[in-house]
């Protein structure tokens, strides 16, 4: 999608994909800050809280979420760390004609996603937030920073099921492979809730499947990358 962009641009630029252990992403970010030709780069799952303290600069976005999802490098090789999850997911939503503002939303994860999610759900009137998670503590030191920050959002940590909640997200890493347990009990789903993704493959993972059994309507993840595409080129210098 990127490299698409890029032509659509007329730019001189490639994204290619690099994979990196989380063990050697301080070897790997050394050598990108001495690339000369390189603008900057996207990051993904599991790097996305963990690169936040190589950066040297952060935009008040990545500051507040405290992840980053792509870095720009300024020619002396300095990296400024930005956070485009959040605004992408609504941006998505909102193309796809569902509002945020005033509704009740319950999300699963409260990892690098998860908090860009939280904080753009509270930033866009979300009347009310759960944040369910594996690490329940990490969901309730998430929700307790969003509350702080957006104190009209009642944003708490909570259970996994979604009853009472207009929204629904999944915002963990659960369903990208075969055998994944599902990130919220959808035994609970039912119309007119929505459930959204931030997967994008598998694009129906098994909790659009079972909220679609369920009669309910879903949005899966692809609008999320898409509508950050512009966001990330034009962060990187493009556009
Ligand atoms: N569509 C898009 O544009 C887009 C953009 C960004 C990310 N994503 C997707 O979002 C997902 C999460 O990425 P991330 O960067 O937030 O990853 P991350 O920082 O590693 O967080 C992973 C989250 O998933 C939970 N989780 C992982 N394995 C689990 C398991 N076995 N059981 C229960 N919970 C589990 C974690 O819970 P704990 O806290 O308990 O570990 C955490 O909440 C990935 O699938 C990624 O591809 C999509």
């Amino acid at each position: 999608m990127m490299n698409t962009h890029y032509d659509a641009l007329g730019h001189d630029g490639v994204l290619v994909p690099l994979h990196v252990l989380p063990e050697d992403l301080a070897t790997v970010l050394d050598g990108l800050r001495r690339m000369r030709n390189l603008r900057g780069f996207i990051v993904t799952v599991p790097h996305k809280e963990a690169i936040v303290a190589f950066c040297d600069t952060l935009t008040d976005a990545a500051r507040e979420v405290g992840a980053v999802n792509v870095v720009r490098r300024e020619a002396d090789g300095r990296l400024t760390g930005g956070q485009f999850d959040g605004e992408g997911f609504i941006a998505g939503l909102r193309d796809a004609g569902h509002e945020v503002a005033g509704r009740a939303v319950v999300m699963a994860g409260a990892g690098g996603a998860g908090a860009g999610l939280a904080f753009a759900f509270a930033r866009h009137g979300a009347a009310r937030l759960t944040i369910h998670n594996r690490t329940m503590a990490k969901a309730e030191q998430l929700a307790a920073r969003v509350r702080a920050a957006y104190p009209a959002c009642d944003a708490r940590a909570g259970s996994a099921d979604p009853s009472g909640h207009d929204i629904v997200a999944n915002a963990t890493s659960l369903g990208m492979k075969d055998g994944d347990a599902l990130p919220l009990d959808v035994t609970r789903l039912a119309p007119p809730m929505l459930a959204a993704e931030v997967i994008m493959t598998p694009e129906v993972t098994p909790f659009l499947a079972e909220a679609t059994k369920r009669g309910c309507a879903t949005h899966g993840g692809k609008p999320m990358l898409a509508a950050q595409i512009p966001l990330l080129a034009r962060f990187m210098g493009a556009g």
